[in-house]
């Protein structure tokens, strides 16, 4: 249960508040190609505009070096937010001041503002307590919602220092946002099963040991996969592999053993893979079986497959994981209750040269169709991580899960058991 106050908590009836939101969405030439942190944001405003509230919105987008790196403007993110409210949403041209000062006492009841990226500013990142007032006094705030689930795992002046100084409060996102994450966390339906991809182990080793304890089956995919597969000497060709990390590879399948000696778990790691010889949508593709020994068998017999079939060549990389490992995948996950689902299995960001799936990406639409239920059951799913959710906005299908989170970095601190400092300081209930 989320223990922290909401917005449904206080009085806000007509008050200044400072809506923290994780607007940090990409932006390619002023053009959004994402959307989904800003219209998941949309019930806490609305919430507020019921409360007749004067609305400041604040946010940081990317990681700008300086003022002048206007590709990092939240100016194109107002022009969203205007078109999803259907209504005009003001835009300051930095975060504190004197404009900021004149727009934010114009404003009326329900009416919006947005902010300037808060990250021009270097106090931003340092948790500067002057900053935090500076805000506070430029745009008369009296509360603050606090909404960037995406951002609170940072100690920063607008998820810390400000909520010191003025009523600290958890907007709904927020709230969604930590009661599905912990509810799965603390008390999931099982079967629970974990699939995690992406590229480094380092980013992941402690959600890794969280789901070896916690889960029934845990799934490696991704280029995450190839460190794990090479610690058991399995050919790799050229695919990304981190090599600093193979002992912590060893050390997680370990661990993963000794839990399978106490009780019935399985950790998997890919038995086949799609593989290429450069990472582009015109390349060629094959299957490599190294260790199901499947599909070769199948398509020679009577005859022995090549050895190549079984094996990533000098000049390969594992790009996907291959159909017969999106088969179990999906298969095991028909048994599960809860799946988490962090980081995609392959290079899916790779557009294809027919049709809408990549060349590298079967291996996650596979894991699509077991969510959403394509083979039979549909288990209570819960989403995290970048490439994730941008492969999911990208075909267009975030209302088929049960939460797709907004948070990367957030949500995998807080899946992890390690507290959010964001989170943290807002006013217990
Ligand atoms: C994110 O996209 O994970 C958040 O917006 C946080 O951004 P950051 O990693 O630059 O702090």
């Amino acid at each position: 249960m989320f223990t922290k106050k909401t917005l449904r908590d206080i009085d806000l009836v007509e008050k200044y508040v400072l809506l923290r939101a994780d607007y940090n969405v990409p932006i390619k030439d002023g053009v959004i190609k994402g959307d989904y942190r800003i219209t998941q944001s949309i019930p806490t405003i609305k919430a507020l505009q019921k409360q007749g509230c004067k609305i400041v919105i604040c946010s940081h987008l990317g990681r700008p070096k300086g003022q002048d790196d206007k590709q990092f403007s939240l100016k194109p993110v107002a022009k969203e937010l205007s078109k999803l409210l259907d209504q005009p949403v003001y835009f300051a041209s930095d975060c504190v001041g004197e404009e900021v000062k004149e727009a934010a006492s114009k404003l009326k009841p329900k009416e919006i503002l947005l902010l300037e990226n808060l990250r021009f500013h270097e106090e931003e990142k340092k948790n500067d307590e002057q900053f935090a007032q500076e805000i506070i006094d430029s745009t008369n705030a009296e509360v603050l919602v606090q909404d960037g689930f995406g951002v609170v795992h940072r100690a920063h002046a607008s998820t810390d220092a400000i909520a010191r100084k003025i009523p600290a409060v958890a907007g709904l996102l927020l709230e969604s946002e930590v009661d599905n994450i912990t509810n799965v966390m603390h008390n999931p339906k099982r079967p629970l099963m974990a699939i995690i991809g992406g590229a480094k182990i380092a980013d992941k080793i402690d959600i890794i040991n969280a789901f070896i304890e916690k889960a029934d089956i845990v799934a490696i995919g991704g280029a995450m996969a190839n460190t794990f597969l090479k610690a058991q000497d399995v050919e790799v060709g050229q695919s990304l592999v981190d090599e600093t990390e193979l002992d912590t590879a060893h050390d997680i399948m370990d661990k993963a053993r000794a839990e399978a000696k106490k009780r019935k778990f399985i950790f998997y790691l890919p038995q086949d893979g799609v593989v290429s010889k450069k990472v582009e949508s015109k390349t060629t593709t094959r299957i490599v079986d190294w260790d199901a020994q499947v599909i070769a068998d199948i398509e020679n017999y009577p005859a022995n497959p090549k050895l190549s079939a079984s094996k990533v060549a000098r000049d390969e990389k594992i790009l996907d994981i291959g159909p017969f490992s999106g088969a179990f995948i999906s298969g095991a996950m028909q048994l599960s209750e809860t799946v988490v689902w962090n980081g995609t299995m392959g290079v899916s960001e790779i557009t294809a040269v027919h049709g809408p799936i990549g060349p590298f990406a079967h291996g996650t639409e596979l894991i699509i169709e077991g969510l959403v239920g394509k083979f039979g059951s549909k288990p209570f799913s819960l989403l995290g991580g970048g490439d994730t959710t941008a492969y999911i906005e990208h075909r267009g299908l975030t209302d088929m899960f049960s939460h797709v989170s907004t948070g990367g970095g957030a949500s995998l601190e807080l899946m992890s058991g390690n507290t959010l400092p964001g989170v943290d300081v807002l006013w217990d209930k």
